[in-house]
């Protein structure tokens, strides 16, 4: 259930990262792509199970954690976890907890003033926010914890459906790869050049 609702997620951050980038296109494709998201109907019932999505996947994660740190009350005297694991496999609570922040603080300065504030032009508050350097410099910073986060969990996300087997083995962890550096730059470029756009 937690691979299944990652893969959901990572589904909604490629079709948000599709719709983000026609803002290079221009202002009128822009909100033409937002204005289609905010009233299409089948969107809009999208976004419930969306939600539901993100609440189901943070409190499995949390779960999760907490039934593996009770499953081991004592310490072992010595442990080199990074011997067999790596640091983003042994931090996804950490980063997980940081991208849910800011998406607190996103939902407040985006999806808030869209639909219930006094928003007509979607395109210039997305361009606006980031003139302000602090802004750019938080948005890129959870970007790349983002990116950190998919790098494990894209790749634990098809071992738990079992489709990480020797032969698509390589495949799976170079795929993870790439579509963690393309989901942090593909952002972060966005940030950084209406910054000084
Ligand atoms: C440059 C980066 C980003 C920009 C410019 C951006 C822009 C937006 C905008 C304009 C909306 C409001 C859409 C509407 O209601 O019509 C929105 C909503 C949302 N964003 Fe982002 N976003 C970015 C990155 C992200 C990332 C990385 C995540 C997840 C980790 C995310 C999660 C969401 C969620 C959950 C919603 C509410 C659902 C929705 O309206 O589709 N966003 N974003």
């Amino acid at each position: 259930m937690m691979s299944l609702s990652g893969l959901f997620l990572i589904t909604f951050l490629l079709v948000h990262l599709g719709v983000n980038l026609t803002l290079f296109i221009g202002k009128d494709t822009f909100n033409g792509a937002s204005h289609f998201m905010a009233t299409n109907p089948v969107i809009q019932v999208m976004q419930f199970v969306l939600a539901a999505g993100f609440i189901f996947h943070i409190i499995m994660g949390i779960w999760l954690e907490l039934k593996n740190r009770a499953s081991r009350p004592i310490k072992y005297a010595k442990n080199n976890a990074a011997a067999n694991s790596g640091w983003a496999s042994r931090n996804m609570i950490y980063t997980g907890i940081l991208v849910l922040l800011f998406i607190v603080l996103h939902l407040k300065d985006f999806f808030v003033q869209i639909k219930f504030g006094e928003v007509h032009d979607d395109y210039e508050l997305v361009t606006q926010l980031f003139k302000n350097p602090i802004y750019v410099l938080i948005y890129v910073v959870a970007f790349v914890l983002l990116g950190i986060h998919l790098s494990h969990g894209f790749q634990s996300a098809f071992t738990s459906i079992g489709a990480r087997v020797p032969k698509y083995l390589k495949c799976v962890k170079n795929l993870g790869m790439a579509f963690s550096y393309f989901i942090a730059l593909g952002f972060s470029v966005i940030a950084i050049y209406f910054y000084f756009a």
